[in-house]
């Protein structure tokens, strides 16, 4: 949700800043902009890409070795080149880029027109600059001074990057709800919303804590708080290399992201699982354990993809620990006044950790004193700060928009809790455990033989990229990743895709079967294998098509379904780990089909910052 960068130091800072934006643009791409300084602003905005800020800035003056950029994800005004950041302020004291929401801009606007001040955009972002010179200007005081008392003003979330151009060889950032990480080079640094943009240039971080603001100088960095209370840095040394932040011969970020899966998961069990495999230890939660043991009620809270990796949570904590388990959308719960007890343990999945309703609804939890634990991929990103506990998925940067191995990472950490919390509870054996365990460490290896198939998949999509409907079903474990295909589909390839609980189908969606709809049915040997080999005649005897996920060597759908993908037998525990694969590959093939920018779906942004 936005994307921002900022240099100050010895090198020309142009292409530091476009390189970095091209890192952040899974963050939002509907408009970029760039500022460099040296006696001048040169400030250069363009709606689209960042390849098209680069093309429109090509002949132009772009030196400075202090400098900024933006790239958008359109909150307040359409996306523009007038709306695009950074914005100056009227004066032109003031230019700044903002990732965020200022929520009472509306009326900090007014007010500042009242003052005399005219405004171009029709962003929050130009209120705020506005509202630091006005300050700046009144009390004829530092800049550093003004960006403090301006901040105290505002209701909302900002992570900031300001330059005054009377005090043209600093930076000021600021952060509060939106990320900011500060990298220190050598008489340089580098800041920017995330640590991508940084990692070739420096290892070494500041990440900024909420109403945190530093004044940055080629050579010194001073950080206060919003009451100027003086802090001590805190550096972390990135543990991140930078062939996990390219392609690496891929076509797309999602593809590769797909096919690092077995890799991803192995990431997410190492040092957590034992060698011998004879015990998981989750480290990040032992010191809430005895109260993880006892907990009456499970809530799982989280949006989109990582929703849905709680509900296959759900069944795991209910079928394996015997916890009973509600699953939340993080935005109806924040807002639906929730019974929560101080009993209650609420875990909060997120890959980004940054995720706006995913935060408030922690903060609720918080309120009522429940145990409040995270499942979250970026290290350092704000929902780990705020939860008591919680462990981390390590799948690695997550690039492409659509979600992938941060799924099937979400899953495997739930997987363990289920498992740990089933041996503690005594509501497995030992002998189920070490079972379990096993099942769980075998499922890299069975990704491999399922990403095999590829060809196959590719072949498939190339039947159904037409489609302007498809339906995809599952029962138990599968519901979710029916759900997950669903999900994918949409929101790559722009198909409209359902899905549902396949007994679900009865009720209404049987309705839209015909012999132009899709139907994806999860079909592996389990529980209710035969219910769903009921479903599948159901929706052949209305001639829809069916494409059926079976377990290797299933002869039987085989002779039903129009199509089978095949996936190696485990244990039903595991499975959806499995069943996923065949649903984000037919996806990210039927988007690039459909010449649908993968990475970089229509309105999305990786990470909502905002509700
Ligand atoms: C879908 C997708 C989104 C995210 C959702 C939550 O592919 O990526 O639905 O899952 O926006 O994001 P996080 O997990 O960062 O809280």
């Amino acid at each position: 949700m936005c994307g921002i960068v900022g240099y100050i130091g010895k090198q020309q800072a142009f292409p530091i800043i476009i390189s970095g934006l091209k890192r952040l643009e899974y963050r939002g791409y509907d408009s970029s902009g760039v500022v460099t300084i040296d006696e001048n602003l040169k400030v250069y905005k363009k709606k689209g890409k960042v390849s098209d800020l680069l093309e429109f800035v090509k002949d132009k003056d772009t030196k400075g070795t202090i400098g900024m950029g933006h790239t958008r994800w359109a909150t307040h005004g359409e996306p523009n080149n007038v709306n695009a950041h950074p914005h100056t302020s009227q004066n032109g004291h003031f230019v700044i880029v903002h990732n965020g929401i200022i929520e009472n801009y509306a009326r900090l606007k007014k007010r500042l027109e009242a003052r005399g001040y005219s405004f171009k955009s029709e962003t929050d972002t130009e209120v705020l600059a506005n509202l630091i010179e006005y300050i700046y200007l009144k009390g004829k005081i530092s800049a550093e001074i003004a960006v403090r008392l301006a901040l105290t003003k505002v209701i909302g979330a900002y992570g900031l990057v300001i330059n005054c151009i009377n005090e043209p060889d600093q930076l000021i950032a600021a952060r509060k709800g939106s990320p900011l990480v500060i990298g220190i080079g050598e008489d340089e640094y580098f800041i920017a919303s995330d640590a991508t943009p940084i990692i070739e240039h420096t290892n070494s971080v500041i990440y900024l804590n909420n109403d945190n603001i530093a004044v940055i100088k080629r050579d010194q960095l001073t950080l206060k708080t919003i009451d100027d209370d003086k802090l001590i840095p805190k550096v972390q040394k990135l543990n991140l290399g930078i062939g996990e932040i390219e392609k690496n011969g891929y076509d797309h970020f999602m593809l590769k992201e797909i096919f690092e899966q077995p890799r991803s998961i192995m990431d997410t069990f190492r040092g957590r699982i034992a060698a011998d495999l004879s015990e998981i230890r989750l480290g990040g939660l032992l010191d809430i354990m005895p109260k993880l043991i006892k907990a009456k009620r499970i809530i799982i809270i989280g949006c989109g993809t990582s929703w849905h990796a709680g509900l296959v949570g759900e069944y795991l904590f209910e079928d394996i620990s015997r916890i009973p388990v509600e699953v939340e959308y993080a935005s109806e719960f924040r807002y639906r006044n929730p019974v929560i007890y101080e009993d209650d343990v609420v875990i909060a999945i997120s890959q980004s950790g940054e995720t706006a309703d995913t935060l408030a609804a922690i903060s609720l939890a918080k309120e009522a004193k429940a145990l409040v634990l995270g499942i979250c991929n970026v290290v350092g990103s704000s929902i780990p700060r705020e939860t008591d506990a919680g462990v981390y998925t390590h799948a690695g940067p997550e690039i492409g928009v659509a979600s992938t191995k941060a799924f099937t990472a979400q899953v495997t950490v739930l997987t363990m809790m289920a498992i740990l919390l089933g041996k503690e509870r005594g509501t497995i054996t030992n002998e189920e455990y070490l079972n379990l365990i096993k099942e769980l460490t075998y499922i890299p290896e069975k990704i491999k033989t399922t990403l095999k198939h590829d060809d196959y998949y590719k072949h498939i999509a190339s039947l159904y990229k037409n489609a302007t409907n498809a339906l995809y079903l599952g029962r138990g474990y599968f519901f979710p990743v029916a759900l997950e295909g669903a999900l994918k589909l949409k929101e790559i390839s722009y198909i409209h895709a359902e899905g549902y609980p396949a007994a679900e189908m009865k009720h209404g969606p049987i309705a839209l079967i015909d012999e132009n709809m899709p139907v994806f049915v999860i079909a592996t040997k389990d529980k209710s294998y035969d219910k769903i080999v009921s479903n599948i005649q159901e929706i052949k005897a209305r001639n829809g098509k069916v494409i059926a996920i079976v377990t290797e060597g299933d002869t039987n759908i085989k002779s039903m379904a129009n199509h089978v993908l095949e996936v190696p037998n485990a244990h039903p525990v595991v499975t959806a780990l499995l069943t996923v694969i065949p649903f984000q590959l037919l996806s990210y093939h039927i988007a690039v089909m459909r010449n649908c920018n993968v990475d970089q779906p229509r309105n999305l942004a990786k990470s909502v910052t905002v509700e």
